[in-house]
């Protein structure tokens, strides 16, 4: 089985190692990274971090708008397709890259695999929305984090071939957070009261791109009665300076960090603060409670079972926020059992291995 596999931003490269991993074994897997993030910071540290093997491909799309980096990506990709003739192409997440590799695909007539689908916020505002939902609409199969997104996609008519195979992030971070400990010595050099800081990420188009929301973000977290520390998405580190938004000394802001180092931030936090999808499900997984910038989320299942709260962007309400909340006692297995990957691989050639 010859898979084309296509990454581009900073969680499509977790989400992208164990599946990787589990397709070793039987598959040819071509690597594709788009470009879309490429810092030294938001690429290479992950490839490193994850132990990624080098993409067969770097189409370099870098930034640009909406439309250019999609329009790119296709073109770029319908060269590597064409040449590679791969029997699927696998996608993950929600990103331009995600939606332009699926373009590409399906119009060659390369079924499409998509990973994490299912996931709606019902917020059409949101790009990443639309790409879930075109996404969705055009890929032959659909592997589900659970059963809610078996049901979005069952209210939208996608019915055939949807499994429910668990959250590959948490196979990931099943896998790396004992290396992690083994590795990352952050905590300690940035000298953080274990338990007692604030973890704070921020990179949505509505946060960052809004001067006023951001603003309105600095405030709250200026406020915040622990230190918080923030390694800042490139996108948020622009708009900050151009909007001459600055934080106090109680805030530290670092360049955004590897995987490793990530996982250990998060586990010794005392509360996560953020708008980002992958931290909102790595808070759950860690029993640390989180607090979410935005008016929805796709993680409902985070919220509903009470650790994690959406706040109004509001200097207020989300300084209200940080003072924390009793985390509940229950904690389900609502991302699955850390298997996602070896299912997806399994399915894959199952469909495919034979074409
Ligand atoms: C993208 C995804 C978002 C995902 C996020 C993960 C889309 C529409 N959005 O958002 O779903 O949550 O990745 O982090 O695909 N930049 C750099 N260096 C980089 C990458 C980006 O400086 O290596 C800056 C550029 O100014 C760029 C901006 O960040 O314009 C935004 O990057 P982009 O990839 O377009 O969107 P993200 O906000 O990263
Ligand atoms: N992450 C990281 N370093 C950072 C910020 C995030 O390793 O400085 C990881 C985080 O642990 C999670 C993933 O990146 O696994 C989430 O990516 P991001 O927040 O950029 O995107 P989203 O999940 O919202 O699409």
């Amino acid at each position: 089985l010859k898979v084309v596999s296509v990454v581009g931003a900073r969680p499509e490269f977790i989400q992208a190692a164990p599946v990787s991993e589990a397709l070793r074994s039987g598959c040819q897997e071509i690597l594709v990274h788009t470009g879309q993030h490429y810092d030294e910071s938001m690429s290479d540290a992950f490839f490193r971090d994850l132990q990624l093997p080098d993409p067969e491909y770097n189409l370099a799309i870098g930034s640009s708008s909406h439309a250019r980096q999609t329009a790119e990506i296709l073109i770029g990709l319908e060269a590597v397709l064409v040449k590679e003739n791969p029997q699927v192409v696998l996608v993950r997440g929600d990103t331009n890259s995600t939606l332009g590799a699926a373009l590409a695909a399906v119009k060659l007539g390369i079924p499409v695999a998509h990973i994490e689908a299912g996931e709606r916020s019902f917020d059409r505002s949101m790009p990443e929305e639309i790409n879930r939902l075109v996404v969705d609409r055009i890929s032959e199969v659909h592997f589900c984090v659970g059963q809610r997104a078996v049901q979005n996609l069952a209210a939208e008519g996608i019915c055939a071939q949807v499994y429910p195979t668990g959250d590959v992030m948490l196979d990931a971070f099943t896998h790396y957070l004992p290396i992690a400990h083994r590795h990352s010595t952050l905590v300690r050099d940035l000298g953080l009261p274990s338990g007692r800081y604030v973890l704070l990420t921020v990179h949505r188009s509505a946060n960052a791109d809004d001067p006023d929301r951001l603003a309105r973000i600095v405030a709250a977290i200026n406020r915040s009665p622990y230190p918080v520390v923030f390694p800042v998405h490139p996108r948020t580190r622009k708009a900050l300076l151009k909007a001459g938004l600055v934080f106090s000394a109680n805030v530290s802001l670092i360049d955004p960090v590897g995987y490793l180092d990530m996982l250990v931030l998060e586990e010794n936090a005392r509360l996560i603060v953020t708008d980002s999808g992958g931290v909102q499900r790595e808070a759950y997984f860690l029993s640390v409670p989180c607090v979410t910038l935005r008016a929805n989320t796709e993680w409902i299942e985070t919220v509903e079972t009470g650790w994690n709260g959406l706040v109004q962007v509001k200097e207020d309400d989300i300084v209200a926020a940080l003072a924390g909340f009793v985390p509940p006692t229950g904690h389900p297995p609502i991302f699955g059992d850390s298997q996602a990957a070896r299912k997806i691989a399994e399915i894959l050639m199952e469909n495919y291995g034979n074409r």
